[in-house]
């Protein structure tokens, strides 16, 4: 049966939510589910804004069937030629074969690029070029690299609403509540969010400034991202987050202790090191086993606090591999403005700190405190003063 709501006057949303799915783009875990977000307009013309994931085609198709009503669909927008919104392109051209696709030059050489000979009628549009549906008025402006080169975002001028593809959207399946206003977004939400932006998105924070610049001229009442809840009530709120973390500001002071651990002499280290910090007064502190953490939560709390200490056995002459790719994770992120203090431990070598160090400099902004902790196989009480000291530097650069 169909399962859809309606988001304003003729505007509804025929998405869905997919929570048998383990890995999102076949990496990212998430355990809450993911939603793929579609919306028909029901004007004097029918407009689809984008598809939805094959997982929920079946549910989708029952939805748009019952909204449409038997009239047919006119045209489909595709914001985002991502396969999650546009895998059901095809199904529904072959349901409603005079439907006209909207897309930018970018969009059709994807869709060719994916669908090869599928036979269909674009309309081109580019960056300021508006479209009337009757009573709405569409307007088309380019977003990319947000998350794809060839996205776009479409603003409808009478309502106020824009459909913002992966702008504004988040991990997590919809449970009925559709609007962020119908739950508790900073409580239930926001770490999925966070964790979403920053590990899709998360490169391209100069291209997300150029969006929300764009944006900061309209006048949007009501943002519909591709995933998760609406937003018709208080978007400051969101438009403030991605404001932080494309600008790659930390939404908080705080530090993240990231550790590599074999046998738990390392990981001992990052606890007396918590431990010193917490009785010295610092409150947020937060401590991740990288082998038993996955790397997009890690990034999520890098980007979210600003102190990240890096914890590592010198492995192979170099720094533990699983320690290595979330390294490797932040500079593709583009992470930056970030106080960084290095912790290593080896037997007969110690020399992962100096290159956790070289990896840092390697990326924008990061300023790294000079001193590295280290201990030989295990840590001892005359090394206490040392890792006092260690922490003073650390809370030193979170005052500053
Ligand atoms: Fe949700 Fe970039 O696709």
């Amino acid at each position: 049966m169909y399962c859809v709501r309606r988001v304003s006057d003729d505007i509804y949303w025929v998405g869905g939510s997919d929570r048998r799915i383990s890995l999102f783009e076949n990496i990212f875990p998430v355990p809450r589910g993911v939603s793929y977000n579609s919306y028909l307009i029901m004007d004097e013309k029918t407009v689809l804004l984008d598809t939805v994931d094959h997982s929920i085609s079946r549910q989708f198709i029952e939805n748009i069937t019952h909204v449409l009503k038997g009239r047919k669909l006119d045209y489909i927008v595709v914001n985002h030629m991502e396969p999650d919104h546009c895998a059901v392109i095809g199904d529904i051209i072959l349901r409603y074969p005079d439907v006209k696709v909207i897309g930018n030059a970018k969009t059709f050489q994807m869709i060719d690029q994916f669908f090869g000979d599928m036979k269909y009628d674009p309309v081109v549009v580019k960056e300021g070029d508006t479209f009337n549906t009757g009573r709405h008025n569409l307007n088309f402006v380019m977003a990319p690299m947000v998350h794809w080169p060839e996205t776009m975002v479409t603003f409808d001028d009478v309502t106020g609403t824009l459909f913002s593809a992966d702008a504004f959207g988040t991990f997590g399946a919809l449970d009925g509540t559709i609007f962020a206003d119908e739950v508790d977004f900073d409580r239930d939400w926001l770490d999925d969010a966070r964790r979403y932006y920053t590990n899709i998105v998360g490169k391209y924070g100069a291209q997300v400034q150029t969006v929300l610049k764009k944006a900061a001229n309209l006048d949007i009442k009501m943002i519909c991202p591709l995933h998760g809840p609406i937003w018709r009530e208080n978007l400051g709120y969101i438009i403030e987050k991605y404001d932080k973390w494309s600008k790659y500001e930390p939404e908080e002071k705080g530090v993240v202790i990231a550790y590599a651990s074999m046998y738990g002499n390392t990981e001992n280290m990052a606890n007396v090191l918590a431990n010193i910090l917490a009785e010295k007064g610092i409150k947020n502190i937060r401590v991740y086993d990288v082998s038993n953490t996955h790397v997009s939560q890690l990034v999520s709390e890098s980007f979210k606090y600003s102190n990240i200490v890096l914890a590592s056995p010198t492995y192979n002459g170099g720094v533990y591999p699983i320690m290595e790719n979330f390294i490797a994770d932040i500079k593709a992120l583009n992470l930056q403005n970030r106080d960084i203090a290095v912790m290593d431990n080896g037997t007969w070598a110690v020399t992962a700190g100096k290159f956790i160090v070289n990896k840092i400099n390697e990326m924008k902004n990061m300023r790294v405190i000079e001193k590295i902790f280290s201990v030989k196989s295990a840590m001892d009480e005359s090394q206490y003063e040392e890792i006092n000291e260690f922490a003073e530097m650390i809370i030193s650069s979170l005052n500053n």
